[in-house]
């Protein structure tokens, strides 16, 4: 008898949970400046719901047709896209564009018993709205095909409840970028579009893409066929941190300027502008491997199977390096459409120019002489920096180059990046450069996430918790007012020394991705760090459906 009645209450409970539909939750990572509930019924999303989009607007439709997509993802729910001229349509979700949105990437959306409305600016803001309706959907009582088993037996199939409000925000940031690292170690196209979607979940619009360094040469570039053939491959990496064993596997790859292409497209689908880094003069191993002509010896040199830095850098007293290095940008221009082209400037060792009698010969017929802490090979690295940036500005472009260019002189339409800390981004700030903050502590994602190792992929070294990343003040209190507006943004940066495959970059991105989207997105007064942490866990049964690896201890283990 006891069983039967436990059956009965069993079954009671089930179809009493069945009957619920998935209950949307906008307190979503980043948070929306405003949520502010609305006296209406609430609009209930099934698969009888259209996703109108302005009439002939290939932006909006795209959008409409991510937004069916994501719906598709995590509800099962099919929702066909409708283009229509008409502003508003019971029953719908309706996409438009509204010059009365706060600023070009902000949104508002507003759910009645009526239908629901995502207006931004912009097709960007309308996005990021986008994205906000999307995560606060439950992903984790769907399966993997977006189906709750019993939802289905009921005829709930899917269907997500979505509570009377108007949510809005607009980002603090205009630059809101993640760096990969594609050189150290290889991964490919569909590596590279994943990481987009991560980021466009974020609400990220800045991919920093390290297609260059020592260890090899990862951009087809025509006029150089032997930059991939040759500058692509090493003969094996260092075991650990630069232990003397190699592992003896010949690493490489590199993108085809088709492939390039179709990753720069996917990226602007989804909002983000990829800025290539070609770092000079420095980290050129792998051009000098397979163009040795370019370097102050002359070679040979051999595509490095270390980590670290090398004394082996470019040679600026040949014009041919020049030419060179102009011929390489004007095929990434060609590439990338974006206003930036990061041109790289750390760690550039300067004995080899002390003893190049044509860097040398150069140094004289400039003039250069050392002055206070700047030697003469110092300014040789801002005259060559400033060769390139004017090269650039005359083709209608700007450039970002690591702080170390502020040792060297250069002008202050250069984009500082801010690496070794926070403080050479404030100093660059107050000489007049826009810059972006990506200090090592705690914006280098590539560093362990606790101070207890043991347990974790081996990394760099370091530790940014997830509580750092998110207490992290791009704009330092103490920076004076009038310059305050040259702190585009932050960053946070993945070089893959010890990241070997895909999983391993996820893992080291998430769940600090979201830290970081809250840095970027919400003003300093909005941020909480309790609230983020109740908030999170509905953003990891997103990255969960989709399978992404991501730090789980980070959900529970409060470091600090
Ligand atoms: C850097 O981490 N070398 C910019
Ligand atoms: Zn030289």
């Amino acid at each position: 008898m006891k069983k039967v009645i436990f059956s009965l209450l069993v079954t009671i409970v089930a179809v009493t949970a069945a009957a619920q539909p998935l209950r949307a939750d906008y307190r979503v990572v980043p948070l929306p400046d405003r949520i502010d509930g609305i006296k209406d019924r609430d609009f209930m999303l099934d698969g009888s719901c259209l996703i109108d989009y302005p009439l002939g607007n290939r932006d909006m439709e795209r959008n409409a047709a991510m937004l069916s997509g994501y719906i598709e993802d995590l509800t099962g729910l099919h929702l066909s896209t409708r283009p229509t001229s008409r502003i508003y349509r019971d029953g719908c979700i309706s996409l438009l564009l509204d010059p009365k949105v706060d600023s070009d990437e902000g949104y508002r959306i507003t759910v009645t018993a009526r239908g629901v409305e995502i207006a931004g600016k912009t097709p960007a803001g309308v996005f990021y709205g986008i994205q906000t309706l999307r995560k606060s959907i439950p992903a984790g009582q769907n399966g993997m095909n977006g189906m709750n088993g019993m939802n289905k037996q009921d005829g709930m199939d899917g269907k997500v409840l979505l509570p009377a409000a108007q949510v809005s925000a607009s980002p603090r940031f205009g630059y809101r970028g993640m760096h990969l690292d594609c050189v150290r170690h290889f991964f490919g196209e569909e590596t590279v579009k994943r990481y987009l979607d991560i980021m466009a979940l974020h609400g990220m619009n800045r991919l920093h893409w390290h297609l260059t360094d020592d260890q090899g040469w990862r951009i087809e570039i025509q006029k150089y066929p032997r930059l991939t053939e040759v500058g692509g491959w090493r003969n094996g990496t260092t075991l650990g941190h630069n232990s003397p064993v190699n592992d003896g596997i010949r690493h490489g790859g590199y993108f085809t300027q088709a492939e390039i292409r179709d990753i720069v497209r996917y990226a602007a689908d989804r909002y983000i502008t990829i800025i290539p880094e070609i770092d000079m003069p420095g980290h050129m191993v792998a051009a000098m491997t397979a163009y040795p002509e370019l370097g102050c010896t002359g070679g040979p040199y051999e595509v490095w199977t270390l980590w670290g830095v090398t004394d082996d850098i470019l040679c600026i007293g040949k014009d041919q390096t020049l030419q060179f290095v102009k011929d390489v940008l004007d095929e990434v221009m060609a590439l990338f459409p974006g206003q930036y082209i990061h041109i790289g400037g750390d760690e550039s060792p300067r004995m080899r120019w002390q003893q190049c009698p044509l860097c040398q010969q150069r140094i004289r017929e400039l003039g250069l002489v050392a002055k206070g802490k700047q030697s003469a090979e110092a300014l040789l690295q801002g005259w060559f920096t400033t060769q390139v940036q004017n090269y650039l500005t005359a083709h209608g472009r700007r450039i970002i180059g690591w702080d170390e260019l502020l040792d060297c002189d250069v002008d202050a339409t250069a984009t500082i990046m801010s690496w070794r800390g926070a403080e050479p981004g404030a100093q660059g700030a107050k000489l007049g450069h826009d810059v972006i903050m990506t200090p090592v502590g705690p914006l280098y994602f590539d560093y362990y996430q606790t101070d207890k190792t043991w347990n974790e992929p081996m990394a760099f070294g370091g530790c940014n918790t997830l509580k750092k990343v998110y207490d992290f003040e791009p704009v330092a209190a103490d920076l004076p007012a009038d310059v305050r507006h040259h702190i585009l943004g932050a960053q946070a940066n993945v070089w893959t020394e010890y990241i070997t495959c895909e999983p391993q970059i996820q893992y080291q991105v998430l769940p600090r991705m979201a830290a970081l989207a809250e840095v970027q997105w919400l003003q300093p007064t909005e941020k909480d760090y309790q609230d983020f942490m109740a908030r999170l866990p509905q953003l990891v049964d997103i990255y969960k459906h989709y399978g992404w690896t991501y730090r789980a201890r980070s959900l529970t283990d409060n470091e600090v």
